[in-house]
Order: structure tokens, then C-alpha cells, then sequence
């Protein structure tokens, strides 16, 4: 950047007042998903019946630079962003991702963070951490390796993933957050297990309910576990009780072991939405804006970008956007709503 387009920017951020939607909610958080494709074709996101060999995913040309997203980023800095998620498809299959962290980790008071499925953690933690990441969230949802394989599809052991969060913590990436989603019959039995396990290590396992993202998971309504019910699971055999939530609108509803062994959290975006305090936009690679995980259509911000628009209208653009937002798809989620053409959550990034 320029000193003038720095004293620009100055200006126009002077000028800004919160950026708040039609529903009062502000903006707050920023997910950027740097990449469609993944290693893994979990069965509830990308399943190989539609992901295959045919599949097109977007050109290199068409991803937004390292350049292009941080620019971006700042925008969004500048518009009251403070967290920032780099997602996937799986992040860490984009070429040189360290490089893009270490720019973002430059931008003063941003939390940032990467949702990742471990598989390559065990060898990049360290380059990861020395790039600036602080915080990484690993998807697991077994530690039976033939229900994890089941549920990655691609034969990927648990035994590399755990030595991947292993290995996060060494890096000082932790404590680490652990997603697992729960579909009925595939994985319900894992919920103690899991528990079990990561009880007294400082890390978090959160259950998240199966949601109905993108249009070829062939999600049913059935098919989740609610959080209530995994509550009672674990409280059966190891007692719990509620936490606040560590900021407002926070996704996860955490609970901590009544006996000090740390805490979990359940993502219970089906049966208890929290769309009432959603501060999230999202990204997709291809840099189209999205201001709900289940939106059908987004808003191109690269057009924008590399047509060589300023700082300042593309920061007008957002706000614009972010201010008619009316979106709350999980708390009207309804046979209105069960035939819409959704965004894939490889694309959009979760
Ligand atoms: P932290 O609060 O920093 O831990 O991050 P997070 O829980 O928002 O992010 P993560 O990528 O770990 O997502 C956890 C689960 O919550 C995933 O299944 C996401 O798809 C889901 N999720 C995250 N944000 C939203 C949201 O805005 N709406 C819905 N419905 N689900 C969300
Ligand atoms: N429902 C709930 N969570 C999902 N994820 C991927 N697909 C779904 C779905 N259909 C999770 C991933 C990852 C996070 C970003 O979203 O497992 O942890
Ligand atoms: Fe890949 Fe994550 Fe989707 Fe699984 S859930 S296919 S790891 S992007
Ligand atoms: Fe936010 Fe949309 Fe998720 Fe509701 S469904 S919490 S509005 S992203």
C-alpha cells in the first residue's frame, strides 16, 4: 500500500460506524475458505458418488491471490472484523499456506484461527506456529479406525490425526478444539470414547449436530444425534455442568467435568440455533461473499478486486450488504427452505 492510500484508508475508517444488519447483529467474524478442494470425502461433506474423479473444482486462476485475501481481510478489519478462520475445503492443501498466515498474523489484534482435518498437521504444526497461527481446531469424528475411515472415506488411520493434534500442541497451537460430527447410526457409539479420551488433556472436544449444508449429503432430519442427548451420554458417566460462553454468540454451548478434567462443547445448530447472535461472513476461495452458511448465492467480491475498485468502495460494498442481512436459515429451517440449491460446505467452508 501506498502512503496515500494509507491516509485514505484512514479516512474512510474514521467514518465508519458499526456495521450492523437488519437484524442487529454486527460483524464481527470473518471466515475465509481458501481452497474447494480436500484429501478426505467425508460422507456427511463430500461425498465420492459427487465428488469424483469428474468433479471441476475452480482453477488456480480463479482462487483469490494471498495478496487478494489479505487485502480483503483488512477491509473486513477495518469494518470490525476481529477473528478471522481460515477454512476449506482443507486449508492446508492450498501451496505455501504458511505464507498467507504470516500476513494475516501481521494485522494488529486479529484472533486467527485455522479449522483443519489433521491429516497433515503431524509435519506442518510447527511451520504453521512459527508463521504466526495460535489456535487450530482439528476435525475427528472416531478414534474406531474402520468408523473413521467409514466416515472419511479415503482409509486415513486416527492414529495420524491424533499425532497431528499431538503435534499442534507441541507447537503451541493449543489447547486444540476437536469437531466431531455425529450422524446416527455411523457414529454415536464413538461419543464416549471420544470423551474419554481427551477428559484431562486441555483439549475440547465439541459434538456437532449433522446440518443440512449444500445439497448432496442427502442430509435427513433423522440422521443427527441432538446435543441433549450427548449431554446425557457423557453426564451419565462423568458429571457436567454449563459454562457461560466465552463471548456472545459463540457456536458451541460448553459444558465443564464436574471433577476438573477440562470441558466439551455441543454444536446444536439443529435443534437449538444461534443464528440470534450470527456475527459470521464467509468467503468462498473464488472470493464471493456470503453472509449465512446455508445462502444460496454470494456476492463477487474479486470482480471488485481486481478491477481495480479502492479500498474504500469495496469496504462500502461490504457494509451495504452486511447491513440488509436478514439471514437466520437455521432458526426457519422448514420444507420452505429443504429444496433450495445451498452452497457446498467445501466451498463455503463451514
Ligand atoms: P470457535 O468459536 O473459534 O471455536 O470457532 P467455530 O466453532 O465457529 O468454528 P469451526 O470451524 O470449528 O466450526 C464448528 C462447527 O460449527 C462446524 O460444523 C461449522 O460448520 C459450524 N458453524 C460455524 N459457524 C456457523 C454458523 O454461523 N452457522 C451454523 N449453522 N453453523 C456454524
Ligand atoms: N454438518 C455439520 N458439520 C459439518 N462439517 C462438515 N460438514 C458438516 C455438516 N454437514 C464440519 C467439519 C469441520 C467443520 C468446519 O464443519 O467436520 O469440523
Ligand atoms: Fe474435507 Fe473437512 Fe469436508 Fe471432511 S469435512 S471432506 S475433511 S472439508
Ligand atoms: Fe448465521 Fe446462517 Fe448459521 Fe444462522 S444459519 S448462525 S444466520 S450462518
Amino acid at each position: 500500500m501506498n502512503p496515500a492510500d494509507g491516509l485514505r484508508l484512514r479516512s474512510w475508517q474514521d467514518e465508519l460506524m458499526a456495521v450492523i444488519d437488519a437484524l442487529g447483529r454486527p460483524l464481527g467474524d470473518l471466515r475465509i475458505s481458501v481452497t474447494d478442494r480436500c484429501n478426505f470425502r467425508c460422507v456427511y461433506c463430500m461425498p465420492k458418488e459427487v465428488f469424483g474423479r469428474d468433479y471441476e473444482f475452480l482453477d488456480r486462476a480463479e482462487l483469490l491471490t494471498f495478496e487478494e485475501i489479505e487485502r480483503v481481510a483488512r477491509i473486513f478489519v477495518a469494518l470490525g472484523v476481529s477473528k478471522i478462520r481460515l477454512t476449506g475445503g482443507e486449508p492446508l492443501v492450498r501451496r505455501d499456506i504458511e505464507r498467507l498466515i504470516e500476513m494475516l498474523a501481521a494485522i494488529d489484534g486479529l484472533d486467527l484461527a485455522l479449522t483443519t482435518n489433521g491429516s497433515m498437521l503431524a509435519t506442518r504444526a510447527r511451520g504453521l506456529g512459527e508463521a504466526g497461527l495460535r489456535r487450530v481446531t482439528v476435525s475427528l469424528d472416531s478414534l474406531d479406525d474402520d468408523v473413521f475411515k467409514a466416515m472419511n472415506d479415503v482409509d486415513f488411520p486416527v492414529g495420524r490425526v491424533l499425532g497431528g493434534i499431538e503435534a499442534a500442541a507441541v507447537a503451541g497451537l493449543g489447547p486444540v478444539k476437536i469437531n466431531m460430527v455425529l450422524k446416527r447410526g455411523l457414529n454415536e457409539n464413538s461419543i464416549l470414547p471420544m470423551a474419554r479420551y481427551f477428559h484431562g488433556t486441555g483439549h475440547i472436544v465439541r459434538f456437532i449436530e449433522y446440518m443440512d449444508v449444500g445439497s448432496t449429503n442427502g442430509w435427513r432430519l433423522d440422521d443427527i444425534v441432538p446435543a441433549r442427548e450427548v449431554v446425557a451420554t457423557i453426564d451419565a458417566e462423568m458429571p457436567l455442568e454449563p459454562v457461560d460462553p466465552n463471548y456472545r454468540g459463540e457456536v458451541a454451548n460448553r459444558y465443564r467435568y464436574k471433577d476438573g478434567g477440562g470441558e466439551i462443547g455441543v454444536i446444536a445448530s439443529v435443534t437449538q440455533p444461534f443464528c440470534a447472535n450470527c456475527t459470521r461472513a464467509r468467503i468462498s476461495a473464488e472470493g464471493k461473499l456470503y453472509t449465512c452458511l446455508f445462502a444460496t448465492r454470494g456476492h463477487d467480491l474479486r470482480e471488485l478486486v481486481r478491477g481495480g475498485a479502492p479500498d474504500h468502495e469495496i469496504a462500502d460494498v461490504i457494509a451495504s450488504l452486511w447491513k440488509v442481512r436478514e439471514d437466520r436459515y437455521s432458526e426457519i429451517r422448514s420444507s420452505e427452505t429443504a429444496g433450495l440449491e445451498k452452497i457446498e460446505m467445501s466451498y463455503i467452508g463451514g
